[in-house]
């Protein structure tokens, strides 16, 4: 429905008699400014805003009264206008006092409009700070005079900058509160500066002010004459910054395949760079179909062309397959195609982003599946420098390279933001775990390709007359695991089936030596493992593995990873208390002693699967009923002749 309406809506400038040169002179005449506001709590944003609002004199004399009289009841400023109130709409917020989600405020002097995005201080709401920033074109960064640049100064200038932003107002705030000192603001421009220069090129301008005074807000402020520069209004007024994406070559991801009766068949989405007319050459991505323009329209009927930010339908000359998350192009500067990315992070979940991991990927109108192949370096983003990490923990920022189950639209940030921009999805929970941003295309994606090979699993597997499979048990230490996969293997053996095990005590003594038993090195034991078997699948073996694979996801991933029903996850289901008063190998028992840590259900988790082929129930069974079971269900399943 959202999507039906997005496409209807009618843009300015869209009748159908505009001329394109009138749509472009008008477009050209809004020159808004989308700036973000950002800084620690404390910092004085709402404030400024009410300020700016204020001496802008775009608050009415009825808001005036309520903001008097609020001042007096709930007001931080002794009763004198507390212009914090005026913006602070959320109520939450003024309970805790603190801003809790972006909030996107409109309004517009004689000379400009504005969008501002207020965006929370706090750590945890790092998201909503990319989220802002990658809708804005300049960032106020707040700095309170008596504590300069902060920690969080730092990290909302790195993920400005990271999202795009290029033009910055470093606004020292509270200069009253430090005698209108020249010395106290020029050293924090300074240290400022040093830390912004490594961020590469951008347009910095300091200015000192007290938003509570209304100094330097509005108009120049007598109190501090020594300021050479611009009033922070005047500025926002004046600065130039690019004209968003600008044109740019042709691309509208697909939202909607619009078909309400056989002879109409339509692509609705928003144009997000370049323009369209009646009879260019397109190309729809990732197929590479080609086509050409027949018409644009809209919910006020046909444009002559339409440009960035234009919902439209539009049809094409040929009845070529395009489906929604497609992209289409212009035919001469097509967008890139690529399943390997290098890419910057940054994450937003609680639970780590693990490497070898699978996440949903989603960019545009497209939704992919996602592994984070190398973690290169997690960025400090204090100092910025790069140190090594095996996770991205809450907040953390990284450079990574990406693996996607199949060829994604993209561009680089830097030339797109729309294609150039993505977020992770959990699987499980549908959050937003990360966002990110494609730096470029892994050359290596494009120098391997799948080798077609004449002799394939099913030959294979009828040499050996059977139907392989993976029987992947799984369990706590000492629940029975390498017992009943010996115990299988040897009947299976005896049934003249090709077989092999894969254990985890044997691997772990040469595939996986490398690997200890925290929870990143256990998902890549156990995406290790799963491609083994996955290989030997091919092979044409019914493969046996004994692994405690203690998360829901990585066993998930493997069963993603074989085709249909040639999965078997069996869990050896013993409680905890039964391994450990068996302990086979001591190893409980030193856990418990602390001479072990990570300790599968001592001191690390152990996921049991919620829908396994087999539960083996190895205090009920003997390890022999518990072959039978699987023989049983191998027979039921086709692997075994019944
Ligand atoms: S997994 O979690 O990554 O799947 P895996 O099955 O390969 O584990 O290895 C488990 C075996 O390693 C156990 O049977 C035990 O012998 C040994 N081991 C050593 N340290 C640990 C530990 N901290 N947690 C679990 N098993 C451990």
């Amino acid at each position: 429905m959202g999507e039906a309406t997005a496409a209807a809506v009618p843009q300015e400038g869209a009748e159908a008699s505009a001329s394109l040169a009138d749509q472009l002179r008008r477009q050209g005449a809004q020159t808004a400014l989308r700036f973000l506001t950002c800084g620690s709590v404390d910092d004085g944003k709402s404030t400024l805003i009410g300020r700016l609002l204020y001496d802008a004199k775009l608050v009415f004399e009825d808001q005036l009264a309520a903001l008097a009289a609020d001042s007096k009841t709930q007001g931080t400023q002794g009763g004198d206008l507390d212009f914090a109130l005026l913006v602070d709409g959320l109520a939450a917020e003024r309970e805790q006092g603190i801003t809790i989600d972006v909030a996107y405020r409109y309004f517009t002097t004689d000379r400009r409009k504005f969008v501002v995005a207020d965006a929370p201080g706090h750590e945890q709401y790092t998201r909503n700070m990319a989220t802002g920033a990658s809708n804005s074109e300049l960032a106020v960064i707040l700095v309170d005079a008596r504590k300069g640049v902060l920690t969080q100064t730092r990290r909302h200038s790195y993920i400005a900058a990271l999202f795009g932003i290029r033009h910055f107002v470093l606004a020292v705030n509270k200069m009253d509160l430090v005698g209108y000192d020249q010395a106290v603001f020029a050293d924090i421009e300074r240290s400022y500066r040093s830390f912004a220069a490594q961020l590469g090129g951008l347009d910095i301008v300091a200015i000192p002010i007290s938003a509570l005074r209304g100094d330097n807000v509005a108009r120049a402020s007598e109190a501090m004459p020594w300021h050479q520069g611009p009033a922070l209004l005047p500025h926002l007024e004046a600065v130039a910054v690019e004209g968003g994406e600008g044109l740019g070559a042709f691309r509208m991801p697909v939202q909607w395949v619009n078909r309400p009766n056989a002879d109409f068949r339509g692509f609705s989405g928003t144009v997000v760079s370049g323009l369209v007319r009646p009879g260019d050459a397109l190309v729809a991505l990732p197929s590479g179909r080609a086509s050409r323009v027949e018409r644009i329209h809209t919910f006020d009927g046909e444009l002559p062309a339409a440009g960035p930010g234009q919902a439209v339908t539009l049809t094409l000359a040929d009845a070529i397959d395009v489906s929604r998350g497609d992209v289409l192009c212009a035919a001469e500067r097509p967008a890139q195609l690529s399943d390997q990315l290098a890419v910057h992070l940054l994450w937003m979940s609680e639970d780590a982003l693990i490497p070898g991991r699978q996440y949903r990927l989603k960019c545009a109108a497209r939704t992919v599946n996602c592994v984070v192949t190398e973690l290169k370096h997690a960025v400090n983003v204090n100092t910025l420098e790069a140190h090594a990490a095996k996770k991205l923990e809450l907040n953390g920022v990284g450079v990574a390279n990406i693996s996607l189950n199949e060829r994604l639209v993209f561009e680089p940030f830097g030339q797109s933001p729309a294609l150039g921009g993505f977020i992770l999805i959990d699987r499980r929970s549908n959050a937003t775990v990360g966002v990110g941003v494609f730096d470029f295309s892994l050359r290596r994606a494009d120098n391997v390709v799948w080798q077609a090979l004449t002799v394939d699993k099913a030959h294979r597997a009828s040499l050996k007359h059977q139907r392989p499979c993976v029987i992947w048990l799984t369990g706590l230490s000492g629940s029975g695991k390498s017992t009943i996969a010996n115990l299988l293997e040897s009947r299976l053996h005896d049934l003249h089936r090709h077989t092999y095990t894969l254990d985890g005590d044997n691997v772990r003594h040469g595939l996986t030596r490398d690997l200890g038993f925290t929870e990143t090195d256990r998902v890549e034991n156990v995406r290790r493992i799963g491609e083994t078997a996955k290989l030997m699948v091919d092979a044409g073996l019914i493969v046996i593995v004994a692994f405690i694979s203690p998360y829901r996801s990585e066993r998930r991933m493997v069963r993603r990873l074989l085709e249909e029903g040639e999965f078997i996850e069996a869990f050896v289901h013993t409680p905890l208390a039964v391994c450990e008063a068996r302990d086979p190998k001591g190893l409980y028992r030193k856990a418990r002693a602390g001479e072990i840590t990570n300790f599968t259900g001592i001191d690390a988790e152990y996921q049991s699967p919620e829908n396994p082929e087999l539960t083996l129930d190895t205090v009920a069974l003997t390890a022999e009923q518990s072959v039978e079971k699987i023989l049983d269900h191998l027979r039921s399943a086709g692997v075994l002749q019944p």
